[in-house]
């Protein structure tokens, strides 16, 4: 994660860990400039000025959101908190050149959890693609076991207890202009292709 992990009075927007047009052609210079210049930005933007003068506003964007999980009166800060997390995890999930399979420990642990490597990327699709509306496809570790699940708009494992290991975005900010409504071809795309299985495999090993 880019960012800062210490106690911060301000929620800074993180930069992309590559060049808006490094994801081609499967997510386009122009969607990324959208999604992470508009959309990521106004979350973060949006949490700042909902933290401001408040007790969160000493907490890490981390903290912002367990916290704010925990209190329906803190809602809106949590789905601009949450967004704002979720994306730049989102981003850091993802790379040039990525996709193809894990090696190691993390793709030992995907056999023997879901019985291979196209399994697990068929329950990816599948969940991506029967989450209604907007939400995140995720590759999460539960307590020593590896899962597939969704969450629905700013919703985050982070929240649940669980540790995320990679996200898919599928609201469609993230996809439309690139694949209008196939979002099924777009997930495939991304895992195929851009997935950053080592950062994956890196927080699996930190479980
Ligand atoms: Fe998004």
């Amino acid at each position: 994660m880019t960012q800062p992990a210490t106690s911060v009075s301000h929620i800074l927007m993180p930069r992309l860990p590559y060049p808006d047009n490094a994801l081609e052609p499967v997510i386009s210079a122009k969607t990324i400039s959208f999604h992470h210049g508009k959309h990521h930005q106004t979350y973060v933007d949006k949490t700042n000025d909902l933290i401001k003068n408040t007790p969160l506003a000493t907490l890490s964007l981390e903290e912002i959101v367990k916290a704010a999980a925990k209190n329906d009166a803190q809602k809106a800060i949590f789905n601009n908190a949450a967004q704002a997390w979720n994306h730049d995890f989102y981003w850091n999930s993802l790379k040039q050149n990525g996709g193809g399979q894990p090696r190691g420990d993390l793709l030992k642990k995907i056999e023997g959890d879901f019985g291979g490597f196209d399994a697990l990327a068929k329950a990816l699709v599948d969940e991506a693609v029967s989450r209604f509306g907007s939400g995140w496809a995720w590759l999460v570790a539960d307590h020593g076991q590896l899962k597939v699940m969704s969450t629905a708009n700013a919703d985050t494992p982070l929240a649940l207890g669980l540790t995320p290991l990679l996200t898919i975005d599928v609201w469609e900010h993230a996809y439309y202009l690139d694949y209008q409504n196939r979002r099924a071809d777009h997930v495939k795309a991304v895992i195929e292709k851009l997935i950053d299985w080592d950062r994956a495999a890196a927080r699996f090993k930190m479980v």
